[in-house]
């Protein structure tokens, strides 16, 4: 059956509109994608989209396995033929050709010829180890997801909000925390610091999107030359202080400070330390040991946490807050009432599965602020939901 009319008008409508936009323009881009995106939808069968949805079941086990195989890796390096991959892989031809098929499919691969293969932007970006690793990562994600049916008979279909009894401790049958399971477990740990590293915005870098440096230093406020400048809460392995610091120019020892967990701080490989940067190994469950930063960050941090224990993190903050002075930054997901992005929304399940928490929409991040003692003084967003959220102390 063809679209039906209502949707080849719709379509047609949405044409004529994408024919007026300027593609050179790159602010332009989300919304052409968007209405390409709305016009496919139009055109498409539903039985077909309804198909997809079904049959996309075996994208991610297939992005595994050639991830596995390295083939990412191996097309950087140059075209290959599916003979030339299987020998290179030492896999089955035909099993390359089959799982090839669901990448090229995808657009994650071209396919120049008949079993021959090259490269793209997606598949050069995926075979960086920091995304490698995201795939491995995201490979127990997987199970931990696919186990939701089973976990949700067993709770009544209860919204998980608890972050020692949810789908992670219920898969992996441990009475561990997430964060708390992956220091003892040395590979996926590794795997997960890697993945973060990666800079999960389309474009520009969130510190100069923000506008960061005229944020810190630019406020009407004189800058308190004895207090750190900028604490990074849960900084992982310092990807986000090194576009800070770049973003700044001119630090000096001891401005920028870098906290997260011993096992963390303890693992960051030499070539990324910085010696401009104060590494302190901190328990944000505990008291925070610098006083009185102009800012706080807290960076796909509080995502992590329901909010009992994302409260208990920012009462710590709190205490140590010069007013007037101190901002708490919030660098996460702020999911808009409607039209969330699908990334965004696939994350907010995986917040679910791994600690029972969420990613929060503009109510939900003002009343979980409010209720640590802060008010909210300005929200910036990105095209993907990613936003920056600062707050000041509220007394
Ligand atoms: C999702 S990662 C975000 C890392 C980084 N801010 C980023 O945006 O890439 C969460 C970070 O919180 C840290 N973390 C978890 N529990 C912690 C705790 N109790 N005290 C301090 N850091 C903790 C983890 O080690 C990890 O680096």
């Amino acid at each position: 059956m063809a679209a039906t009319e209502s949707a080849v008008a719709e379509a047609t409508a949405t044409i004529a509109q994408l024919a007026t936009i300027d593609v050179s323009d790159p602010t332009s881009h989300s919304d052409i994608i968007r209405k390409c995106n709305s016009v496919a939808s139009a055109l498409q069968h539903p039985g077909a989209l309804a198909l997809q949805a079904i049959a996309s079941a075996a994208d991610f086990p297939a992005l595994v396995v050639l991830n596995d195989l390295g083939v990412f890796q191996k097309l950087a390096e140059g075209p290959l033929t599916a003979i030339q991959l299987a020998e290179k892989c030492g896999a089955d031809r035909w099993l390359i050709v089959r799982l090839l098929r669901v990448a090229t499919a995808a657009g994650m691969i071209q396919e120049t010829g008949p079993e021959s293969y090259a490269a793209t932007p997606t598949s050069n970006i995926l075979a960086i180890p920091s995304f490698a690793a995201g795939i491995s990562l995201s490979h127990l994600s997987a199970k931990i997801i696919y186990s939701l049916r089973t976990y949700f008979k067993e709770t009544q279909y209860r919204n998980p909000r608890n972050y020692l009894n949810g789908p992670f401790q219920s898969y992996l049958d441990t009475p561990l925390g997430s964060f708390e399971w992956l220091a003892q477990n040395e590979e996926t740990r590794r795997d997960f610091n890697l993945f973060m590293t990666i800079q999960r915005t389309r474009g520009q870098h969130w510190t100069t999107n923000f506008n960061i440096k005229s944020r810190i230093l630019h406020d009407s406020v004189p800058i308190n030359p004895d207090a750190p400048l900028y604490v990074d809460v849960g900084g992982g392995l310092g990807q986000d202080l090194r576009l800070v610091k770049a973003e700044l120019g001119d630090v000096s020892k001891g401005q920028l400070v870098l906290e997260d967990q011993v096992s963390t701080i303890n693992n960051i490989p030499t070539d990324l330390h910085d010696a401009d940067f104060e590494y302190i190994p901190h328990d944000f469950f505990t008291a925070q040991p610098v006083k009185g930063a102009r800012v706080y960050s807290f960076k796909g941090v509080l995502h992590d946490w329901p909010d009992d224990k994302a409260l208990q993190i920012l009462s710590h903050i709190v205490a140590v807050m010069t007013p007037g002075y101190s901002r708490v930054w919030i660098l996460d997901g702020i999911v808009p009432d409607t039209g969330a992005d699908k990334v965004l929304a696939e994350l907010n399940l995986c917040m679910m599965a791994w600690y029972g928490a969420l990613e929060r929409n503009r109510e939900q991040w003002g009343e979980l602020l409010g209720q640590a003692g802060l008010r909210v003084v300005g929200v910036q967003t990105m095209d993907d939901g990613f936003g920056l959220i600062e707050a000041v102390l509220e007394r």
